[in-house]
């Protein structure tokens, strides 16, 4: 059936709701270049202003899948799990987590993506191991999973093409802030990968997406609906992120920190939220084996991550980049460290080479921020509070002027603080 694009967008301008028809048209004819890319930001643009029904996400998410291949995990012989985070500071939750959830006995085929702006990727994180390589066919894909129980890889081309095309879109046009748009954005790709369990990590504060508690619930509601339809069973849960994860932030410091939690230690948030994520996944996936905490302390994890960064031509014990000049930032006051704006250290991060502008940009991998305290610790004036990593010293300056306010010291740790763990939202 054919419609015009005009009539479409002009039925979400007024309020009404797209009937099954009209979105299966309107995806698959904007993947096709037959709805032009001004058509598609209007309605992006009505979508964001208007929202959508249940039902519309539901059958936006599944023309998105639609526009492209589902792949299928069904010939290996343990189920399959994964986790997708909304993005955030020094979250590099995934590195430690895949491995530690193939050696608790869950297959994990992530496809994971880049970071833009002040919020760091995956990908770009474990590229930072000399040899590491992102992009893999299927075949490749299914040959590390057997290997080493977990892949992280790029999504192909062929996966969820129209998402690609709106997303890319949405980000010159305003229109990303909008939760139908960025719940069946996130679970299309999420569904096409084929996984058979999934847990969405929505995080909340100023490094994150979602701003407050409730448009996070709203997200994760939405998303955990999406993935439930879809067949896919999904938990969702909201964290932290009014300050950074961890003690780094920028991807070979990060790496470096992942594998301290992998070898038993590393910082306390990090390694309880990739505990707890780890055990939503096993449940998740019906997978009732060994206690993820176990794993991490007996090297089985650690032995699992070394299988799957030498499957995708990595070498794990390869010295990480360093950067060639750090600068420390020194507290000001004695007291206790009340505030440490997530946010400001990711742009910092990014303002020293870490992150990127634009999708074709390089990143540094050696720059980033070390917190030597976080919220709630006892500090002294004139310790260092943050170390700045970079290959450039020219960049220093933007990136203190990015911290400033960014911190605060008081008398006594903030009741405001988030707690690391906020919600739990199921079906
Ligand atoms: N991540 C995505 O993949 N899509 C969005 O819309 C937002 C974040």
């Amino acid at each position: 059936m054919s419609f015009d694009a005009i009539d479409v967008i002009i039925t979400k301008r007024d309020g009404g709701e797209l009937s099954d028809a009209q979105i299966d048209w309107v995806v698959d004819a904007y993947t096709r270049g037959e709805v032009a890319d001004e058509q598609m930001s209007a309605l992006a643009m009505a979508i964001l202003l208007n929202g959508m029904s249940r039902r519309e996400i539901a059958r936006w998410t599944a023309a998105m899948v639609a526009s492209g291949t589902r792949m299928d995990w069904s010939m290996l012989d343990r189920p399959t799990t994964d986790k997708h985070s909304t993005g955030g500071v020094g979250d590099k939750i995934t590195l430690p987590l895949a491995p530690l959830v193939a050696a608790c006995g869950a297959y994990v085929p992530q496809l994971s993506g880049r970071g833009l702006g002040h919020t760091g990727g995956t990908l770009d994180k474990l590229e930072s191991i000399p040899g590491w390589r992102a992009s893999l066919s299927a075949d490749e894909m299914l040959a590390v999973l057997r290997e080493a129980g977990a892949v992280v890889c790029a999504a192909g081309e062929g996966l969820a093409p129209a998402d690609r095309k709106l997303y890319a879109l949405r980000d010159v046009t305003g229109t990303v802030e909008s939760i139908p748009l960025i719940a069946s954005s996130i679970m299309s790709k999420k569904i096409a990968e084929g996984t058979g369990a999934l847990v969405l990590d929505v995080k909340v504060g100023s490094g994150a997406f979602m701003k407050d508690v409730a448009s996070a619930q709203e997200l994760a509601t939405t998303m955990v609906e999406l993935g439930e339809d879809a067949g896919v069973r999904t938990v969702a849960l909201l964290t932290a992120m009014d300050r950074p994860l961890g003690r780094a932030v920028g991807n070979a410091l990060e790496v470096a920190e992942a594998v301290e939690v992998l070898a038993g230690g590393g910082p306390e948030d990090v390694v309880e939220l990739t505990v707890r994520l780890a055990r939503e996944m096993l449940a998740a996936a019906g997978v009732d084996g060994r206690d993820p905490a176990d794993a991490l302390k007996d090297g089985s994890a650690m032995d699992a991550w070394r299988r799957m960064i030498r499957a995708q031509g990595g070498d794990p014990d390869a010295p990480l980049p360093r950067a060639a000049e750090t600068m420390d930032v020194t507290c000001p006051a004695d007291g206790v460290l009340t505030r440490l704006d997530a946010y400001a250290v990711g742009v910092a991060a990014w303002r020293l080479g870490a992150g990127r502008a634009r999708k074709e940009d390089p990143v540094a991998h050696a720059a980033g921020v070390t917190l030597h305290a976080k919220p709630g610790d006892r500090v002294r004036k004139g310790q260092a509070l943050l170390t700045l990593h970079t290959d450039e010293p020219e960049r220093f300056d933007r990136a203190l002027a990015a911290l400033e306010g960014a911190y605060e010291i008081g008398d006594a740790p903030d009741p405001g603080l988030l707690p690391l763990v906020i919600d739990r939202v199921t079906a």
